[in-house]
């Protein structure tokens, strides 16, 4: 048997199905809105790629520094013989955990909504680690979690501050489901982004070389690929803002004049008037009293909590109550 596994929990039709569902709520409401997993197809994936190695994207460089000095730490504390990754995308910063944890590690569960990316990273690292059983789940983290049978202690990852993207309501559910999938002994490592200046903030998500304004409206092309739509990226702005309030930063396209969107497949046609804005995407930014909180309120205890050296990033370590 080969030692990589690829298995898809999430049917291309079902996941149709959600994108039509999500498309046809998110813009026939106001303000106009779209969740964020829509970003990541292949070339979803490589632009995030691109935006991990910007200047002004410090969260990848500032969490891999974090992993590099503390993997040995974490291995320690949890003696993970699988570790589960929610979001795993290209798995590069994972590596440092991975090779911390060999050789008690015995399975490597990364999982995905992007195949493209789960194939491109699980092919390399089951190549590079003979020993390691690597075996990826297309599937939404958000939507009942079946993680295949693996030996415990398990460690699950979910890094990058992915968690900011989810919507608070979520973000608890999230998290209460993650406890469902840990027994006494398993852990939860956690990336978190924290509350910084707001021109910091702003840049990460707004850099010179335009990478992340092409990321954010690579979802007008996932919906003209897959619906039919003849959305124009021409005709709208990236934007990104701190919103001081909810302490998180909103990604947005604007519409650059009155235009409308026609949608074949949903029968729709979606009129902007001019500067009008759809929201794509919140990423939230955290204190440690709020992280510690949340897991508190899903029954998973903060044990450990590690910054880089500049404090721009957290990692938590959490157990089961
Ligand atoms: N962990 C990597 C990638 C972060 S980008 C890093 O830290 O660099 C977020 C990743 O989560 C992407 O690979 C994206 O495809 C995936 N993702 C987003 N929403 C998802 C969902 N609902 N279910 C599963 N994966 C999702
Ligand atoms: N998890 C990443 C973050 O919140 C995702 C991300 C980075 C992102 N840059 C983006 C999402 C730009 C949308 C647009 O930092």
């Amino acid at each position: 048997m080969s030692p990589f596994q690829l298995t898809r929990t999430l049917a291309e039709d079902a996941a149709d199905a959600a994108l039509r569902a999500d498309v046809l709520h998110g813009l026939t409401r106001d303000p106009k809105e779209l969740p964020p997993k829509w970003f990541y197809d292949a070339r979803g994936s490589e632009l995030f790629e691109e935006i991990t190695r910007l200047p002004e994207y410090y969260p990848t460089r500032a969490e891999r520094e974090i992993l590099m000095a503390r993997s040995e730490e974490i291995a320690a504390a949890t003696g993970a013989q699988t570790l589960v990754e929610l979001g795993s995308g290209s798995s590069e910063k994972t590596r440092h955990l991975i090779d911390a944890l060999l050789p008690g590690l015995v399975a490597y569960v990364p999982v995905d909504v992007s195949e493209s990316a789960l194939k491109g990273a699980g092919e390399a690292l089951a190549a590079e680690r003979p020993g390691l059983r690597v075996h990826a789940l297309v599937a939404d983290f958000t939507h009942g979690l079946d993680l295949p049978d693996a030996p415990g202690p398990r460690l699950v990852a979910f890094l990058g501050g992915t968690i900011g993207n989810l919507l608070p309501g979520e973000r608890r559910e999230f998290l209460r489901a993650v406890r469902g999938m840990l027994s006494p002994g398993d852990a939860l490592l956690l990336g978190t982004d924290l509350v910084k200046d707001e021109a910091t903030l702003v840049a990460a998500y707004d850099d010179a070389a335009g990478v992340t304004a092409a990321f954010n409206k690579n979802v007008l092309a996932v919906i003209d690929r897959e619906l039919g739509a003849d959305a124009r990226l021409e005709d709208f702005d990236h934007v990104a803002l701190w919103n001081r309030e909810r302490e998180w930063i909103e990604m947005r396209l604007r519409a650059r004049h009155a235009l409308s969107v026609k949608i074949p497949e949903l029968d729709l046609v979606v009129p902007f008037e001019a500067g009008e804005e759809l929201r794509t995407e919140v990423s939230a930014k955290f204190r440690q009293e709020g992280v510690r909180t949340e897991l508190a309120e899903a029954g998973l205890s903060l044990t450990r909590w590690w910054t880089d050296g500049e404090g721009r990033f957290a990692l938590s370590l959490a157990t089961v109550d």
